[in-house]
């Protein structure tokens, strides 16, 4: 059989080990030939395809970014898109596809395999927020990552008497902020899940100050103040200690903090570090398995199934189940660590 491979959507640590477990086992095992997708959907939109043998993945399970780039196109948005996509595998003789990606790339492998295109998923997101399955891989290297930094702003903020908000992705599920916040030991985490009350934040801040310490926030960038949560200051004003003020959340927030406890407040937005780099060793255990299971998919005609894990199993379920609602984090969760809190 000859398969077509693609990732699509933000990059994110450990799509090259899938990229590599799909090849070898599919070369190895299954005889099978592969084409490489560039650039997610653009790939089979446009035809851009590429070598993707043994030797194209060899050294690869380590780098971060993926050797097939990727991209955020649709081609449900663009005029003629899906029969584009179809002529084009059948003219590079492509029989299944492996999509790589989040929720609009496997959105997009599942409105595919319901017109008939053979697809297998592979989920994908460092915000962990696709259901279906218990992790996705590059998640455990992002909250590495943010733990790291926490860890690192703890001397800072306690030195400097001052107030941290470390600003993390997350912009519809707060895993990142939740996970890090706890194994970091942050004195405030906040989610997109629930609106905070910047008056209770203020107050958890000046009792941290209270028992001497200096407190840390963790703020995923989706997360809103409570309606009517005033908070006033814009874009580009400059603060009561003269900083200019950038918009993000963790800046506003830090701009807040300062005028209403008068305790300095610096914010850090960790922005796409979060996704750069090499993967955690969990990361490439995950990715490669769900590699695995997907070129076994294809091989067993298993068509519109996403890899999922299931405790430490991985499971083939449809696609539909990771691609129709979002994860999110339950109150019982937060309220887990909200002991840690003040
Ligand atoms: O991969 C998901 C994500 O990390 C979100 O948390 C974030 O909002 C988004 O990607 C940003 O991606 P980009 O800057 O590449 O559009």
């Amino acid at each position: 059989m000859r398969v077509g491979v693609l990732t699509g959507g933000g990059d994110c640590p450990g799509l090259n080990a899938v990229i590599r477990a799909v090849v070898r086992k599919g070369v190895k095992v299954h005889g099978n030939e592969f084409v490489g997708y560039r650039d997610g959907w653009k790939g089979p939109l446009e035809g851009l395809t590429m070598e993707l043998g043994i030797a194209e993945v060899r050294g690869i399970l380590p780098r971060g970014g993926t050797i097939l780039g990727s991209s955020r196109t649709n081609p449900f948005k663009i005029e003629g898109g899906v029969e584009q996509i179809k002529e084009n595998l059948a003219r590079d003789g492509v029989d299944a596809l492996v999509a790589i990606g989040g929720e609009d790339t496997l959105g997009v492998a599942t409105k595919l395999a319901d017109l008939g295109v053979n697809v297998v998923g592979v989920p994908k997101t460092i915000d962990n927020d696709l259901s279906g399955t218990d992790f996705t891989f590059g998640f455990d290297t992002a909250v590495n990552i943010a733990t790291e930094a926490i860890d690192r702003l703890h001397t800072t903020a306690e030195s400097h008497h001052r107030v941290l908000v470390v600003e993390v992705m997350g912009r519809h599920a707060g895993w990142i902020a939740l996970h890090s916040g706890i194994a970091g030991g942050a004195n405030i985490v906040l989610l997109p899940e629930f609106p905070f009350d910047i008056e209770e934040v203020c107050a958890l801040v000046e009792s941290r100050f209270e028992s001497r310490f200096s407190p840390i926030l963790v703020v995923a960038e989706g997360a809103m103040p409570t309606e009517g949560g005033d908070m006033s200051l814009k874009t580009g004003e400059l603060d009561a200690f003269g900083h200019v003020r950038l918009g993000g959340i963790g800046d506003r927030l830090a701009s807040e903090i300062e005028q209403r406890t008068g305790k300095e407040a610096r914010a850090v937005v960790l922005g796409h570090i979060q996704r750069g780099g090499t993967p955690t060793a969990f990361d490439r255990w995950l990715a490669t398995r769900f590699g695995l299971q997907a070129i076994d998919a294809v091989a067993d005609g298993d068509f519109g199934t996403m890899m999922a894990l299931r405790g430490t199993d991985i499971v083939r379920v449809p696609l539909i189940e990771g691609t129709g609602e979002l994860k999110l984090v339950s109150a019982k969760e937060y309220a887990e660590a909200q002991v840690f809190f003040g």
